[in-house]
């Protein structure tokens, strides 16, 4: 057979990745309540679907707004024939108003800046590409996003087809995985002595995978390291909206109004996929600062661009200021609960997890139950928890993390039968294999553990109600806004 090409004959997908082993094992065997009940249950995938009900009541409200209608039927035809680059005007508008309202209109965006692609996907190898030459760096603070079929997504998304190399920034659980000078400073140097050319830094704000977001002053060190350096700033800021608790998301939109910088550094990737949990629609946007990446970024979106259909429904759901204003925060609202139902329920059976406010996921510390500290032990737990416990989470080390023992663990793909589902199989998993470690008399009291989750579900679900006695905050943002 004639060759292929290096790219397509290499493996910079990543499909032969150990970490295919929970995907493979799910597509096998995925879990069905009344199917297939001893199926593996997906908590690898960081999808919003918790506010479809809200989202299918605006679309019946709205039957113009999806052009295969009776109502909307009649601009099919122009919508159909339409397609520019540029993207349509109301489309550029309503996500410039959305981005605005995620971040507390405390900023504003000019929708001539905003540039679409194939989700973020598509906006970051546009990014890079414009940036970066093949063997040019990004530094990239640990852990960060892995993904779908292919974990380590940024590893492919920044480096397959671009050749553009990823430098670690170490961050340590010791200080809750926190961007310091001193980490950037050393990425930075290490990459200089292997002759590696840093031309920019790639930050996740929000972070998947540990869901919580950079404070003010973090972002500002940022901001003075990057323009020191004369090296780019990727802010990846996807999951803006799903920030559901105290502290507030900061923007680096805002801290670029706040600090001397050279704006032509500061580039924005930003989503539909998590925000508004539309993955499908492939909604991703370049929003820069710099004018010449505006305009190469813009004839480049050619190769990705948003369907005219998919533009002309997001641009009359995102106009309707009603609308968004209650899905922001009804999608808060959920996510919180769910966050603070998972997390409390975990800790019950002894599982911790970092402090989080922000994302679709918990970062899950198992480092009590590693055979050893080592990645080789952190495998074996993901393998028992995969095949056994039969829950595909993700482990830490397919993020880069630099400490085995961590998993990101998805709470809000499934409904919530599934999620108690979930809850039980852990629940049963620390009972038999560690019994050991949590006290005798928590291990009687997790005999009823089932109702107790029903009741505290209830609890979760009508913050209003929540008993001053609970042991579980009611989120500031939430109460707030509501
Ligand atoms: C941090 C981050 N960036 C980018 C993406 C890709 O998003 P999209 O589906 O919009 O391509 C993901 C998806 O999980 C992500 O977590």
């Amino acid at each position: 057979m004639a060759a292929l090409s290096k790219i397509a004959a290499g493996n910079g997908h990543g499909e032969n990745s150990p970490y295919f082993d929970g995907w493979k094992a799910y597509e096998t065997n995925p879990f069905h309540p009344t199917d297939r009940p001893e199926g593996v249950i997906q908590m690898g995938l960081a999808e919003n679907q918790l506010c479809f009900d809200f989202i299918k009541k605006w679309l019946m409200k709205h039957p113009e707004a999806s052009l295969c209608t009776a109502e909307g039927v009649n601009k099919f035809k122009e919508t159909a024939l339409f397609q520019d680059y540029h993207g349509m005007p109301e489309f550029r508008q309503a996500i410039a108003k959305f981005m605005g309202k995620v971040r507390g209109d405390r900023v504003k965006f000019d929708p001539d800046r905003i540039v679409m692609s194939g989700g973020a996907t598509g906006a970051h190898e546009m990014v890079t590409f414009c940036l970066a030459d093949p063997g040019e760096a990004f530094l990239v603070p640990t852990p960060y996003y892995p993904g779908i079929l292919n974990l380590c997504r940024f590893d492919r998304d920044l480096r397959w087809r671009t050749g553009v190399e990823l430098v670690p920034v170490i961050c340590e659980s010791s200080n809750n995985f926190k961007i310091t000078r001193n980490a950037l400073e050393a990425a930075y140097e290490k990459a200089q002595e292997d002759n590696i050319r840093v031309k920019g830094l790639l930050i996740t704000n929000p972070s998947n995978p540990l869901g919580t977001i950079l404070d003010r002053e973090t972002l500002k060190s940022i901001v003075s390291f990057i323009n020191e350096k004369n090296i780019h700033l990727i802010g990846d800021e996807i999951y803006a909206a799903t920030v559901f608790m105290e502290p507030e998301f900061v923007s680096i939109s805002e801290i670029i109004e706040e600090v001397e910088c050279n704006r032509d550094l500061i580039h924005i990737v930003y989503s539909l996929s998590k925000d508004m949990g539309f993955p499908g629609f492939r909604v991703g946007i370049v929003y820069s600062y710099n004018d010449a990446l505006v305009s190469c970024t813009r004839k480049m979106s050619s190769f990705g661009l948003v369907s005219s259909q998919t533009q002309h429904l997001i641009a009359s759901m995102l106009s309707d200021d009603d609308f968004v204003d209650n899905f922001i925060i009804k999608s808060k609202k959920k996510l919180f609960k769910r966050h603070e139902y998972f997390t409390w329920s975990l800790s019950q059976v002894g599982i911790g997890s970092l402090k989080s406010n922000a994302g679709l996921f918990i970062w899950m510390d198992l480092r009590k139950l590693l055979k050893a500290k080592t990645f080789e032990a952190e495998m074996d737990l993901w393998q028992v928890i995969i095949h056994e416990v039969k829950l595909n989470v993700s482990p830490g080390s397919s993020f880069h993390c630099h400490e085995p023992g961590w998993f990101r663990v998805c709470f809000a793909n499934m409904d919530d039968d599934t999620m108690e589902t979930a809850l039980l199989r852990i629940r049963d998993f620390m009972r038999k294999n560690n019994a050991a470690m949590i006290p005798h008399n928590k291990l009687c009291r997790r005999s009823s553990l089932k109702l107790s989750f029903s009741r505290r579900v209830d609890d979760f679900m009508s913050p209003g109600i929540m008993s001053p006695h609970s042991p579980l905050p009611q989120s500031p943002l939430v109460r707030a806004r509501s």
